[in-house]
């Protein structure tokens, strides 16, 4: 049933490029344009909105964190991005004109469960992203996207975080379609470049050898930071969030600009620092910037593992360690990125000796607030 696999987990992360073909799979039309007719939001409804709340837990709050960058660059709205278990304890403003997107794999969360209960007494309007047909959360919200993942049982969220992602590029994109932001040969480039995803994920996984040493050498390690900056930060966030409960690590991520205020005090010599690096495509201010985080990390003795896009040379010398990954735009670097993250974790846990698809103390889905 693991299909050749050790773990689940190692066969849902060999899973992704087909999971994220087949979350696009009937939603783009041969003109590049996005098909949701399935999401019963009317054409009306979508232009009325005027701001979106994204919530969700744990992997998911890290895909909403990534779509709040897409949402608000594609659609120009402003799009919040809040911990479910947070959200209603906060007394948000929410109205008829505010999209409130719930994310979640099982669609069985309570902490998201109660955010979208919230939301509806607000009267916003409430989608659902989510893995599990029937599920609570799609029953209970006014329209769903699935992400067409497949079961995912390994306890740790791969396929179906990226999977969300493209929910949300999808959502994204259709606002911005609709709503006239876009113009349509605008979204057809980025369509292209989603369907070029599967296969590039492909290459990339057939890439992968060398991170099962490195997860040799660093399995002792007492702490491993993550760093990477816009939608690299999310990704750093989940390396970390993998890292813990795999491996029972300590791992933390940052945004590679906070370093300086606070927590580069962390590092000491042989520190492990995984960085996220953005492509060097455009003017590449950001990759720059995180070039520089890199020196200054590496000044005080970290260790580093570079993320960096392929052709990306330069970047060599800032790294211990090196792992590139094919380019993709900036905004769907993380449907990459993320991927190698995914595996060091896994790697890391089973080195150490663990189950790596039930790890201590956590359960699939978590049904108490
Ligand atoms: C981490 C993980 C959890 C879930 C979170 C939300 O690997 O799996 O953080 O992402 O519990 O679960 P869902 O998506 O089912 O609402």
């Amino acid at each position: 049933e693991k299909g050749g696999y050790d773990y689940f987990m190692l066969k849902e992360i060999a899973e992704q490029p087909q999971a994220i073909a087949d979350t696009l799979l009937g939603r783009l039309s041969d003109r590049g344009e996005i098909v949701l007719d399935e999401v019963r939001l009317t054409d009306q409804d979508l232009r009325d909105i005027d701001k979106v709340f994204i919530v969700a837990c744990g992997t998911a709050y890290h895909a909403g964190m990534v779509a709040k960058y897409a949402i608000e660059h594609w659609v120009r709205i402003p799009c919040e991005v809040e911990l479910a278990s947070e959200f209603r304890y906060r007394d948000p403003i929410l109205d008829r004109s505010t999209l409130v997107i719930a994310i979640s794999q099982s669609g069985e969360t309570m902490d998201t469960l109660m955010a979208l209960r919230h939301a509806k007494e607000q009267k916003a309007r409430v989608l659902a992203i989510c893995n599990t047909n029937g599920s609570t959360i799609p029953r209970e919200s006014d329209a769903v996207l699935y992400t067409h993942g497949g079961p995912e049982i390994a306890v740790a969220s791969t396929k179906a975080f990226l999977t969300q992602l493209v929910a949300t590029y999808l959502i994204g994109l259709h606002l911005a379609q609709i709503r006239g932001v876009m113009y349509a040969d605008e979204v057809a480039a980025v369509v292209e470049k989603l369907r070029s995803t599967p296969d590039a994920l492909r290459e990339l996984l057939n890439s992968m050898e060398d991170v099962r040493a490195l997860a040799r050498d660093l399995k002792t390690a007492s702490t491993v930071l993550f760093i990477g900056r816009h939608v690299g930060f999310p990704v750093a966030l989940e390396g970390a969030l993998k890292l813990k409960e795999l491996a029972y690590m300590h791992a933390e991520g940052f945004a590679a600009g906070e370093l300086k205020h606070g927590p580069i005090a962390l590092i000491d010599q042989g520190t492990p620092v995984v960085c996220v690096v953005p492509s060097p495509a455009g003017r590449g201010v950001m990759r720059d910037k995180v070039v520089s985080n890199i020196q200054e990390v590496r000044a005080r003795g970290a260790r580093t593992i570079v993320i960096a896009e392929e052709g990306d040379e330069d970047v060599r010398a800032y790294a211990d360690h090196l792992i590139t990954v094919p380019h993709t735009p900036t905004l769907l670097a993380p449907l990459m990125t993320t991927v190698p993250l995914q595996i060091l974790a896994c790697e890391i846990a089973a080195a150490r000796g663990h189950d790596v698809d039930q790890p201590r103390n956590l359960a699939k889905s978590v049904t108490v607030e």
